[in-house]
Parts: structure tokens; sequence; C-alpha cells
């Protein structure tokens, strides 16, 4: 029975590293991203710096929908204010890897974001503006 239960733990400890392994290079190639373009305000661990940025642990918008992680990074928090700067400078690419890393580091669900899915959001948000 204690086995069964250590087994268990393992297993749901184990299940985001497994997600991670399948692909080491999106996680390698996110965290240089993140560690370029976001680190200075939201820091390594996703922390923040009170008073200047808030954290990405815990964040309503790093775990929860995708759509709207891609739309508040683009346009930099969907406000006029320069708070945030906008992100709509990297590709595609990138930032389907960068929020990807970013997910799976400090969402609880850790689900990918695609290229397609970041282009799209791209393009409604051009559309609107
Ligand atoms: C110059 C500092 C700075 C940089 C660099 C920066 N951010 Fe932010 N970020 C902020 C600030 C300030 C806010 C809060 C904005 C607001 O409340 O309107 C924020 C908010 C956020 C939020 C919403 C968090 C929440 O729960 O309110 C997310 C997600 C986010 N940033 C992701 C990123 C990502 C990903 C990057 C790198 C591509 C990045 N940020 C780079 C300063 C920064």
């Amino acid at each position: 029975m204690a086995r069964a239960f250590l087994l268990i733990l393992i297993l749901a400890a184990c299940s985001g590293c497994l997600t991670v392994i399948d692909n080491p290079q999106v996680m390698v190639d996110g965290r240089s991203l993140y560690e370029r373009e976001c680190l200075a305000c939201h820091m390594s661990n996703g922390g923040g710096v009170p008073g200047m940025a808030p954290p990405l642990v815990g964040s309503p918008w790093v775990a929860g929908g995708r759509d709207a992680l891609v739309g508040y990074v683009l346009t930099g928090g969907f406000s006029p204010q320069v708070l945030m700067s906008r992100f709509d400078f990297l590709s595609d690419q990138d930032m389907s890897v960068l929020l990807t890393y970013v997910r799976k580091t400090f969402g609880e669900n850790g689900t990918t974001i695609s290229t397609d899915q970041v282009a799209r959001i791209r393009s409604e948000i051009n559309t609107l503006n």
C-alpha cells in the first residue's frame, strides 16, 4: 500500500519532467529567449519584483488560456499604458518557444503553444488595430 502510494507520488511528480524531456530543445531555446527578453523584470524563477513586475508563477495569464497569454505578451498587456513593452517584434516561432517555456516552467498545466496559434492571434490583433 505504502509502496503503491509512493509510486503514484513519483509518477505525479514526474509527469512534468517527462513533457520537458520530450522537448529538450524547446526548453533550452525557450529559456534563453526568456533570459534575454523577460528575466530583467520577472526574474529567472518567475517571482517578479515587488512594486515593479508581477510574478509569473501563480499568474492567471500564464496558467490560463493560451490565446490570452499570447495576446498579452504580443501587446504588452492589452493596455496603452507603458508598463510592459510589446513583444510583437518576436517571430511566431520564437514566441511559441518562449511561451511554451513560460507555461511549462511557471504555469500549472504547461501545455505547449504552437507557431500557428501565435500567427492567428497576431493577425487577430492586427485586425483590431
Ligand atoms: C520592462 C519590464 C518587463 C519585461 C522585460 C517583461 N515584463 Fe511582463 N510585466 C511587466 C509589468 C510591469 C507587468 C504588469 C503590467 C500591468 O499590470 O499592466 C507585466 C505583466 C506580465 C504578465 C501578466 C502577469 C499578471 O499576472 O498580471 C505576463 C504574463 C508577463 N508580464 C509576461 C512577460 C513575458 C513572457 C516577458 C518576456 C517576453 C515579459 N513579461 C517581459 C514588466 C515586464
